[in-house]
This record gives structure tokens, sequence and C-alpha cells, in this order.
């Protein structure tokens, strides 16, 4: 997943296509580059590495262009180098691109262009289309793309720029996200992957769907189908919040991001819930979701764990069936999608792309659509039936933390309020609300203590192998956990089934394999306590993060972190702000790089 974006307007180009590469950034850091026009001639400046080092090059060597286009990477075909750092270029400069996708027979076409004598810079899959435009290009851009287009398997948004047509670029789309922003004036356009990264000055907006071209100029933009004939599209007005982000003093956005759940939390309750009655603005109607008779939860990493203790919430308090579904894994099976299925595809930045082609192909065979998502106008909200927002903010840190934690406070509401619908009782709706109204109190008691799990984290930092236990609704919470080490600190961390561990990985089990055990199922915690007594036997170092008076695991622990009491169903939000701190000050021990991980993207839209 890249972020690809273009400016042209009345405005310095290279300023704010540096402006929309960092809002795009979340999709990819492996290098940055921006080419444009100046004249008749492409300049161009890439960099391997964060947009920083490419603002560094363009600082001690600036670019002046008319028009610009950009992009920063997360590599899929070749190393993050500068040679595969995009724009990239036809042999004779005569044009330059950025790609965001995945082209699956580019192969096949680069030994056919390698045949024709073109000689390839780099290792990547998009440079073969910047060699095909240039080979079927006799004068006009949008005839290449024409012909271009229909060879290219796989995915696509691409922006493309001439310089026998200065004062205009071309972008077209297939299955990637693209979007055209301009202002009121008709002075400038911007190209973007998502409109986050427009200019408050640009909120109007036209979202291109698949096998569309659109020619931006200046004070115009025209957009054709793949025959070349001219399309008329309906622009939208978006909000937007253009707050510069900021770290407000904490050291990395993650840490500011798992400090802002009790806020977070209480704004995914807020206004949804109402003397003990919920409202969400859902467009699914009552009538159907009465007739529910099963739900399929839809999601990638940490919405997967936020839809697994959503299949645990149904059970419990709504009894109905449901399952989570790794949308990978989705997208490739032959469900039984009945008109009484109820899907649900869970995205933070909405923009997943296994996420949204499983949820598509759920769409295709007659499902019912619901969203949760984090950023509204993305493309899973904006093509569910229904989407409840998260209204938690820009999750900047990779590493999901705070979207997690609202993730599962709106699957917990939406399940009460179909609880509600299938009859359950005033009394018992007004107790799971009032327990559910404590969680940002219990998740502020963990974070003050914070400086506690800093220093049983330091304890921890050294080992390289960790098993995360949990049982019921400790084991999602237990996954979700070691996907926060996993990812920060590159530590192989892996939450497991407590009562599984004895069916082979208890193999594993020494003294250089510390167990952290969850263990506030109060239903399952002596089951728990055995567990620990198992793994303590064969030599393994045990933390356990444990309600408040559970001294079963006391004995048996060599620490704890002491948890605040809840319910069941709510104990994972405190135990997972623990879980959050324990990987964040191991990766901070470490000396990793926390925002910004190694090999990973904020929003993975290839598949
Ligand atoms: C979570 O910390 C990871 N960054 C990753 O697993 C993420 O949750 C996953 O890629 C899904 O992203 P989404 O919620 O935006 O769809």
């Amino acid at each position: 997943m890249c972020g690809i974006f273009g400016y042209i307007g009345t405005k310095d180009p290279l300023p704010i296509c540096l402006f929309g590469l960092k809002q795009l950034e979340y999709r990819g850091y492996d290098s940055s580059g921006i080419a444009g026009l100046y004249g008749k001639e492409i300049v161009s400046c890439k960099e391997a590495g964060k947009i920083s080092g490419l603002e560094k090059k363009l600082a001690l060597k600036p670019l002046a262009l008319d028009l610009a286009i950009g992009h920063t990477r997360w590599a899929t075909h070749g190393k993050p180098t500068h040679l595969n750092a995009h724009p990239h270029f036809d042999r004779a400069s005569s044009i330059a691109l950025v790609h965001n996708g995945i082209i699956e027979n580019y192969d096949l076409l680069r030994e056919e262009l390698k045949r024709d004598g073109t000689h390839f810079a780099s290792e990547t899959d998009s440079e073969v289309i910047v060699h095909l435009i240039a080979k079927y290009y006799q004068g006009s851009v949008l005839g290449a793309l024409q012909r271009t287009l229909p060879q290219l398997r796989g995915s696509f948004a691409l922006a493309l720029i001439h310089r026998d047509h200065p004062g205009q670029i071309f972008a077209t789309s297939r299955e990637c996200p693209l979007c055209v922003g301009f202002d009121d004036a008709r002075t400038e356009a911007i190209v973007s992957s998502d409109p986050n990264a427009f200019l408050a000055t640009t909120p109007n907006v036209v979202f291109l769907r698949n096998n569309e071209i659109v020619k931006v100029e200046k004070n115009q933009t025209s957009f054709f189908n793949y025959s070349l004939v001219p399309l008329v599209k309906k622009s939208e007005r978006i909000d937007s919040e253009f707050k510069a982000l900021s770290k407000e003093g904490y050291e990395h956005f993650m840490l500011k991001e798992i400090h802002e759940q009790p806020a977070t939390v209480q704004k995914a309750l807020l206004g949804r819930i109402d003397q003990a009655q919920i409202h969400l603005d859902l467009k699914l109607s009552e009538e159907k979701l009465k007739q529910l008779r099963h739900i399929w939860l839809l999601g990638c990493g940490t919405s997967a764990h936020a839809g697994w203790l959503g299949t645990l919430l149904f059970e419990d308090l709504v009894r109905i069936p449901s399952s989570m579904e790794i949308a990978s894994e989705a997208r490739y099976r032959n469900p039984i999608l009945t008109p009484d299925t109820l899907v649900v595809a869970i995205s933070q930045s909405g923009e997943t792309a296994d996420t949204l082609a499983a949820m598509r192909e759920a769409k295709r065979r007659g499902s019912s659509i619901l969203g949760i998502c984090n950023i509204k106008n993305s493309a899973i909200s904006r093509e569910a039936d229904s989407t409840l927002y998260l209204n938690a903010g820009p999750e900047v840190s990779v590493c999901s933390t705070k979207a997690f934690t609202s993730q599962i406070s709106t699957i917990a509401l939406f399940a009460l309020y179909l609880a509600k619908l299938k009859g359950m009782s005033d009394a018992q709706l007004h107790y799971y609300l009032d327990e559910l109204e404590k969680v940002p109190g219990q998740i502020q008691q963990v974070l003050s203590r914070a400086s506690e799990l800093q220093a049983i984290a330091k304890k921890y930092a050294a080992y390289e192998d960790f098993f995360f236990l949990g049982r019921r609704y400790m084991l999602p919470t237990a996954m979700e956990a070691a996907l926060k080490l996993k990812e920060i600190s590159y530590v192989n961390a892996n939450g497991y089934p407590a009562g599984e561990l004895k069916h082979g990985a208890i193999a594993l089990i020494n003294e250089r394999f510390p167990v952290i055990a969850l263990c506030s199922n109060i239903q399952t915690h002596e089951k728990i306590a055995s567990n620990l007594m198992e793994v303590k036997a064969r030599g393994a170092p045990v933390l356990a993060f444990a309600p408040q008076g559970m001294e079963a695991v006391a004995s048996i622990a060599d620490d704890i972190f002491w948890l605040p009491p809840a319910i069941d169903p709510f104990a994972p939000f405190a135990s997972t702000i623990a879980g959050q701190l324990f990987a964040y000050y191991i990766a901070l021990e470490r000396g990793c790089e926390i925002d910004q991980p190694r090999n990973l993207a904020k929003s993975v839209t290839v598949e």
C-alpha cells in the first residue's frame, strides 16, 4: 500500500506535495519522491526512507515546479531503495508516474518490454506501466492509457505527467482508492489516495471508480471511461480535521494514543446512550436486525481481534451465532450468507484491501453490510449499507491502540442494541450499560500506574520469545497484546489459548520463554491458574495481568500487575491497556522505532 498525491494550482506545488505525502505517510514510508513539470522539463527528487529524508534533500536543492506528483512507498516489489522509489520514468524522461497497487502480470510485461529494448532502472512492478505508456504514446496521453490499462492485471491507482502536456495531471484507478479534490473557485486541484490529504481550501471531492480516467487541470477536471467517453461525475463536500497532528508532549504518537483511551472510549459511547437506552444512527431497519440469524465479522490484525471479541459478545448477550473471519481468508471462501446474515466489516482506516474485498464479495452475495470504521469517507464506510464510526480521532501510530478499544466499545454497544431488540430486559440492559460506562475509569486506573508497568517491562525486555495466554474474553485480548509486542519490538510474541498449550506448544517452554497470562476472565480463572503451574514447572518466567484479589495466581506468578475488576465481557479493556503499555515500554527499552515500525504501514491497501 502506498500513497499517491498530485497538485496543480496557483500555489507552490512543492510544499503542498510534501504536506500531502506526510498526510499519506501512514500508507507506507519505505521511500518517497516528487516529480513535476517546470515548463516542458520533468524535474524530480526521491529518497529511500521516510519523507523527512526527502524533505531534507529538497531543502538543500529545492525544485521549481509548475505542478507536482508525489509518492510515499510501502515496498511490494523490490527493496525499499532509492532506485525503487517512485516516481518512475520512461527512457526519454518524458513521463513521470507514481503508482499504488500490485501489477500481477508485471513480469511478463517486463520481459516483453525488455525484448523491445527497454531498459529498466528499478525492480518494481510499477515501472512497466510508464514504459508501456511511452510505447503507446503518439501525442495523446489518454490514447496511450487506453491501450496500456487493459494490459495490466491487478490493482492500481496511478498519477502521471507528460512533458508534452504542461498544466495537466492524468490519473486512473482500479481496486485502489483515488480521489480528486478542488476549490470552489476552481483555481487548484489535488489528486490523492485519500481525501484526508486534501487542503482545507479543496473541500470538494470526486471519488474515482474502477476503470475511470481523470485529466486534472488548474481550472477543470475531465473524467473518461476506458473508451475515452466523457463522464459526468458528482462532487461531494467533505468536512476535514486539518489541525496539525502533534504528540502533545508525549515521546511517541503511540503513547499519546494509549493515554487518549479514557476519552476515546467515552467518545465511542457519547450520544449513543440516553436514559439507559441505546441510540445508534443505523441505516439498517429494526425489522431486519430482529430477524438476524448469523453475524459474520470481517477484519485484519487488530480489527480481527476486535471482531473475535464481538463473537463472544453476540453469543453471550444476543444469543446469535457469529464468527470472526480473517478477511484475507474470507474473501476466497465460499460462505453460506443467507438474507438473515449481517456482515460486519471492521477497519480503523476503512481502506484495508482484504477487508474491502471480503466485504464486496459478501455484498455481491446479497448480504447487508455494517461498517465499523474510524475514518469518514473511507472506502469501506462509503460502500457499507451503514457505518458506525469510532469517533476516536486520527490514529497516527501504525500500532493500533485507541482504535481497538473504541472498536470493542462500539461492538459492545451494537451487541446490546441487538440484545434489546431481541428481548433483553431494561434491567439487564441497564446493568450492562452501567458496567460499560465504568470502562473509561478502569482504563484511567491502569494508565495512572504506567510507571509500574515500565518497571516490569524492563525485566522482560531482553527476552526474544513470549507466550501471551488467555481464555474466553482473554484469548482475543492475549492475541492483541502479543501483536502489539510483535509489531513494535520485533520479538516472537504469540497469543495462545491457555488450555491448548499442553497439546504441543508447551514443548517450547523453558526459562528463556516468558509467559504473560491474562487472567481477568473470572469464569475460567482457576483453569488459567493451573496452566500457569504447568509452565512454571517447566521454568517459564510468569507475568500475570490479574484482577485485584485473584490470589490463586499471586502465589504462582513471578510478577503481577493488578487490574481493576470488571465483568468478563468488559474485562478486555483494562487488560488491553496493560498489554499496550507493556509492549510500548519493552520497545522503548530495546530502542525500537515505535510509531513507524519496519516493514509495516498504517493501512494495508494491497492484498
Ligand atoms: C494493528 O496494530 C496493525 N497495525 C494492523 O494489524 C491493523 O490492525 C490491520 O492492518 C487492520 O487495519 P484496519 O483496522 O485499518 O483495517
